[in-house]
């Protein structure tokens, strides 16, 4: 499968490069809004990669051209510029494309890590909102921590909840099951996004309350 991921030169779309690299045959492509950024991330997970005996094909380019490309796209960038980018490279979806928001929006006072909910229900329903309708979108890899991720001499244990309508929902379960340690739940439609949005704040709060080391969740 060709998964793009936009904003990929950034923190989780490094470790999901890395694991997708590490874990699956898929080819993964880097999108950046300047493809050499996109390609020098690239070239670096490749060598990380090869660094751990993977011998995975990254690549590297530009938002757009990363999505024409890809049957899924992620879209890793920072929530309050994610229906911004996925507007801008809305004419480059093929029909029928995935689109997955990993994306929370939160603010941070001196009691911890707060959900901030956008008037539109969701950060993934805004997403739904820029893309084209034949664009199947989904929600998932929120409690990923991307240090965790990207450190690939630890093993992972975590289940990602996901939500979508059932072709894109379908896709990122396996997705996140194509990564070794990861389980993945279905926690419904799209309109279910802002309460898995919201597990964020709360695995970030009991990391600092509880003291607990990059909290993941396991549903089992
Ligand atoms: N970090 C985590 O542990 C984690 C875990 C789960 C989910 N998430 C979610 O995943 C998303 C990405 O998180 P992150 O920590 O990887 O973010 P990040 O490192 O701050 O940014 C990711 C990439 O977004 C692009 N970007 C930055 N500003 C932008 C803008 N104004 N418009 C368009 N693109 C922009 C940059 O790529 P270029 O400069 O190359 O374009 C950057 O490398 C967020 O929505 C976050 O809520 C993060």
């Amino acid at each position: 499968m060709d998964v793009a991921i936009l904003g990929g030169t950034g923190d989780l779309g490094e470790g999901l490069a890395l694991r997708w690299g590490a874990d699956t045959d898929h080819t993964v492509i880097v999108g950046s809004r300047d493809a050499e950024r996109g390609r020098d991330a690239a070239d670096r997970y490749e060598r990380r990669l090869d660094s751990y005996g993977h011998g995975a094909t990254i690549e590297g380019t530009d938002n757009a051209t990363a999505t024409q490309q890809a049957a899924v796209v992620v879209a890793a960038v920072p929530a309050y510029h994610l229906a911004d980018t996925v507007a801008g490279v809305a004419d480059a979806f093929a029909a029928g494309a995935v689109l997955i928001s990993p994306a929370v929006g939160m603010k941070h006072d001196g009691d911890g890590a707060h959900y901030n909910r956008p008037s539109a229900g969701s950060v993934a329903a805004l997403a739904a909102r820029a893309a084209p309708e034949d664009v199947h979108v989904a929600a998932a890899f929120h409690n990923l921590p991307a240090a965790r991720l990207a450190d690939l001499d630890r093993e992972l244990a975590a289940d990602v909840p996901v939500v979508g309508d059932e072709t894109g929902a379908e896709t990122a379960a396996t997705l996140a099951e194509d990564i070794a340690g990861v389980g993945a739940v279905r926690a419904g439609p799209l309109a279910n996004a802002a309460e898995i949005e919201g597990l964020t704040s709360l695995l970030i709060n009991l990391g600092t309350y509880a003291d607990i080391d990059d909290a993941c969740v396991s549903f089992e």
